[in-house]
């Protein structure tokens, strides 16, 4: 098989920047191509490893610009679209929905015209558009309900989520009306390096290390299905390798965690992490650790999220059976190596914490 030539959308976000580093590991030979507009949520320093690598090429720009990603298609003579970039935290949706529409839906379907454009009616050559998507189109489960398969109806309830579900319907339509060789992938909750601290787990580390109020929602029961974000960035692997054109896969860890319970197990982790190294304490000196108090101490119970889904979980089944895929780390060995890495790259979260970051926690917590 020639080497493939990808463009990544939003490859300086989390999963994004994840899936750079797996791809040029596991594909040196490709040609990996990707394109960020840089907002809040994405930042260069989260691919410094990848810039040394001679099929690499960073693009800064807006998945909004028609022109700008034809040419790309164009001139890259790209073959597989993979795309991350998206508005991507509910919080921000609900005060500020604007943006979600605008890149997920308008940015999505400018992705997707762009790729006909170049694809269908110009040089015809074999293709594939990846959609990477949430578990969070199909809406909230009750406690005794079976895990969202991909026969599950849609139901979303956030801005964030509807328009998620929005740019699914686009990539389907896409498929059905002009043939576009697309696949989607519905992944649950992620969390492991480079993920942007306004999320559960890496704003939960942050604020313990800097003694900070961990602000649960609501009653700290509401239930996500937690990911290790290499497991995801190898079942988008296997969907491009082996999943079928115009097919969906959802992707989860069979992990589901009350947001309670993973608070404690933060607080818990991090503490014994004090104990073991001195050096933290001279390091964090607020961290409660530091001042003989448990981190448990933090915890503080906050107004709930409006709409707030209760339950989120995945039935991966269709994924195993048709791409073997199955999630190799376990949460204790994921949340092992993402507080060793929030440790080691305490540069990363203080570089993006500055500016957009303190202004959002300030506005939702007085903090
Ligand atoms: P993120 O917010 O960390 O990163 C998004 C990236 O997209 C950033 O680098 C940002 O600069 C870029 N971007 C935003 N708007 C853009 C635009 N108009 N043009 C170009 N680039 C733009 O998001 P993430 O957590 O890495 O999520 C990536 C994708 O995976 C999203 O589509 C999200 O819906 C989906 N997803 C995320 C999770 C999760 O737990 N984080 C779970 C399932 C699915
Ligand atoms: P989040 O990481 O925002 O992901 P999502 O809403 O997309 O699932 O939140 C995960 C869960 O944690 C969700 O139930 C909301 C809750 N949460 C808190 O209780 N406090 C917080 O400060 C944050 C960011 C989230």
């Amino acid at each position: 098989m020639p080497p493939s030539r990808l463009l990544v959308t939003g490859g300086a976000g989390f999963i994004g920047a994840n899936f750079v580093h797996y791809w040029l590991a596991k594909h040196p030979g490709d040609r990996l191509v990707v394109l960020d507009a840089l907002t809040y949520a994405g930042n260069r320093a989260s691919l410094a490893t990848a810039a040394g690598h001679p099929s690499y090429r960073f693009v800064h720009g807006n998945i909004l610009d028609l022109n700008l990603v034809t040419g790309l298609l164009r001139e890259e003579e790209i073959d597989t679209v993979v795309h991350f970039a998206a508005e991507s935290h509910v919080d921000r949706s609900i005060l500020g929905p604007d943006a979600f529409i605008e890149t997920n839906v308008v940015g999505t379907h400018t992705l997707l015209k762009a790729a006909r454009a170049v694809w269908l009616a110009g040089s015809g050559r074999p293709h594939r558009f990846h959609h990477v998507s949430t578990d969070e189109v199909y809406g909230s489960l009750a406690p005794a309900d079976p895990p969202f398969s991909e026969r599950t109806a849609y139901a979303p309830n956030s801005p964030y989520s509807a328009s998620k579900a929005s740019s699914d319907h686009l990539v389907r339509a896409y498929h059905h009306t002009y043939g576009l060789c697309t696949t989607t992938s519905n992944c649950s909750n992620n969390y492991g390096p480079y993920q942007f601290p306004e999320k559960l787990i890496p704003l939960m580390m942050v604020n313990i290390l800097h003694g900070k109020p961990l602000p649960l929602y609501g009653d700290g029961q509401n239930i996500r299905d937690w990911l290790y974000v290499e497991d995801h960035c190898r079942g988008i692997e296997l969907v491009l390798e082996r999943g079928g054109v115009g097919e969906v896969y959802n992707l989860g860890g069979h992990n589901e965690w009350a947001n309670i319970d993973i608070v404690r197990l933060l607080c818990r982790l991090l503490d014994e992490a004090f104990a073991q190294d001195p050096e933290l304490i001279r390091r964090f000196p607020d961290a409660p650790a530091s001042q003989g108090r448990l981190a448990a101490s933090l915890i503080t119970w906050v107004k709930d999220r409006p709409g707030h889904d209760r339950r989120y979980a995945i039935d991966a089944e269709k994924s195993r059976r048709e791409l073997g895929y199955l999630p190799k780390e376990s949460f204790a060995s994921g949340i092992e190596k993402t507080i060793a890495w929030m440790l080691a790259n305490e540069p990363w979260w203080r570089q993006v914490m500055d500016g957009s970051y303190r202004d959002w926690i300030g506005r939702q917590y007085g903090a």
